[in-house]
Parts: structure tokens; sequence; C-alpha cells
């Protein structure tokens, strides 16, 4: 079975640029360095300010608590934490046995009911608490329910197990370009395959995989979201649009029409994501300079430079939309 520990976080608006960088590699390090860990995604998502998400997989119950309890995921957790304003986590499983997202809930409940290190640390990073926890679930005393409280005593604003799906497979339904989609799929499948293999909705790219590049951007809900970082479970009864739903028949978008006037792709590999990108800047009112717009599109990267175009087109598209 695979467990997909999965969390998103809205930084305080006063935390610095460093520390948020520091915590972002923070978060990767972890993934790099506790050996249960099979595959992780982390990076920045352009959805709201400064909201970045990070999923970590793993291969059983056992390998769940050696994961929560791993030196580096306490270095993470300390160093990630302080910077909060919010943050949601969640557990799925594609193990088709329904006691197994039970257990996982338990294992979460117990750490959390834990009491804090000496040295302020969360309990899940206590390795005690961890095995403890693991092997009175292993032992199979049940505890129903997947909704997990946050002490009082936490930073940040919540930290909740809002799902914990047993099943091997789930439907999920969502409006995609104005229709209403819904595919069966397993809980791991992230949101970019789900559009890409599933769809056959291949105008968003899929680059890097983890994150890092922008290519697989879409509008969630209006705001843009890195498709690679977002399971297609955790998006049910959204609204999203890709690429191919931004024209209307043969009329192209604004931002669209903007590109192709200043020239702004060379190989084109990254353009998808940053015409999304693009739009969702221009609707946030983060198009106002140049100097803006590098900043609010520094989520996307593009492999051939084309920077100098690429801004040139947001602006120009700025002043289309504002007109
Ligand atoms: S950020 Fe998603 S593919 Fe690179
Ligand atoms: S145009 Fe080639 S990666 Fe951007």
């Amino acid at each position: 079975m695979m467990i997909y520990h999965g969390s998103r976080f809205t930084f305080e608006a006063k935390a610095p640029p460093e520390q948020r960088t520091k915590a972002l590699e923070s978060l990767r390090d972890q993934g790099r360095n506790v050996p249960s860990v099979t595959s992780f995604l982390v990076g920045r998502d352009h959805s709201g300010e400064y909201e970045w998400g990070a999923v970590f997989v793993v291969e059983d119950l056992a390998a769940y608590g050696e994961f929560l309890a791993h030196p580096a995921s306490r270095h993470a957790h300390r160093v990630v934490q302080p910077l909060l304003a919010a943050s949601t986590s969640f557990d799925l499983t594609d193990d088709p046995d329904p006691e197994t997202g039970a257990k996982i809930a338990e294992v979460r409940q117990r750490l959390l009911d834990a009491p804090a290190d000496d040295d302020g640390d969360r309990p899940v990073h206590t390795r005690r608490a961890v095995l403890k926890a693991v092997a009175v679930s292993a032992a199979g005393a049940a505890v129903a329910g997947t909704g997990v409280a946050a002490p009082a005593a936490a930073r940040t604003a919540t930290a909740q197990a809002y799902a914990v799906a047993p099943g091997a497979s789930m439907e999920v339904a969502m409006t995609i370009n104005g229709r209403l989609r819904k595919v069966v799929l397993e809980p791991r499948v992230t949101l970019l395959d789900t559009l890409r293999e599933r769809l056959g909705l291949t105008g968003t790219k899929k680059g890097c995989d983890r994150g890092e590049c922008g290519a697989c951007t879409v509008l969630v809900d209006g705001e843009r979201v890195k498709s690679c970082l977002t399971l297609a479970v955790m998006r049910q009864g959204a609204e999203i649009t890709t690429v191919e739903g931004l024209a209307r028949g043969e009329d192209l978008h604004p931002v669209q029409e903007a590109f192709i006037r200043n020239d702004a792709f060379q190989c084109g590999a990254c353009t998808p994501g940053q015409i999304m990108s693009a739009v969702a800047c221009i609707n946030e009112g983060h198009a106002g300079s140049e100097a803006e717009i590098r900043e609010w599109m520094s989520g996307n990267l593009c492999r051939c430079a084309a920077y100098q175009n690429i801004v040139a087109a947001v602006a120009d598209a700025a002043k289309e939309v504002r007109r």
C-alpha cells in the first residue's frame, strides 16, 4: 500500500523571503533524506499569496511512523512552522482495506494528542511517540473518524487531516473548462496526470513534475495552481481552467494574443503555463510594472530565457484587459 502525506501552507505575510526559501529547502531535504520516502513533491504554488505545497509518499504504516519521527522531518517542522499563518495536511492511502484509513488517522491522532517535546517540537516529531502510536495501531486498536483537531498550543491556525480515503479508487467530479467531468482514479494521481492522461488535455505541460518550473500551471477556482503539486482528489468539485479553455471559439484570449504579438516564446514548452499564470497575474492586479510582473511570474521558468518578451506580453495584455 502507499500513503500520501501532503500539506498546503500559507505563510505569515511578514515572513521574510529568505526564511520562506529556507523552509522550502528544508521540506526538500525531508524528501531527500528520509529513507522511507519513496517520492515527493515540494513547491511554491502561486494560488494565494505565498502558498506552498508538499506531498510525500511512503509505503506503509511503519514507514509513515518513521517518516514522522525522522530528524529531517523534525528539522523541517522547526523551520516551517513558525512562519505559517495556516496549514492544512492530509493523508491518503490506496489500500483497499477499509481499516487502513482508520489506522492512519489513529497514528496522527495519538501523535497530536501526545505532550510536546521539551524543545517545543510538535509531538509528531517525538520518535518514541511515533513508534508507540504505530505499535498500537498495528495491534489493531481501531479508532473511527478522519478529522484530527489541532492542539490549542499549535502556533499555526490549523493542522488537520481532512481526508483519509481507504478505497483503492474514488470518483472525482470537477468542472473543467466549463464542462462537468467525472473520473475514477486512485488518490495518488495528480491533477496534472488526470488532465493529461485521463482527460486528454495535453495543453498543460509536464516539466519538472515537482513544483519547480510552472509548466503545469492551471486555474483552480480562479487561482493559479501547479497541477503537478496537487492531487486530483483534493480538487473535488473545483472549477478548473486549462489553456484549452481560454479561447472563445476562434477568438483567442487577450493574453494569448499578446504572447503572439510579442513573440513571447521560443520552443513553447513553458508557454501554456506562462499564459495561465499571466491570466491570473493580471486578474490579481499584479501586473502594474515590469518589476511586479517579474516577481509575480517568478514561479514560471523558461529554459529558452524568453523572459524579456514574456514580461512585455504580460504588460501588453494587462493594458488590453484594463481597456
Ligand atoms: S511545476 Fe509542475 S511540472 Fe514543473
Ligand atoms: S519558450 Fe522554451 S521553455 Fe519557454
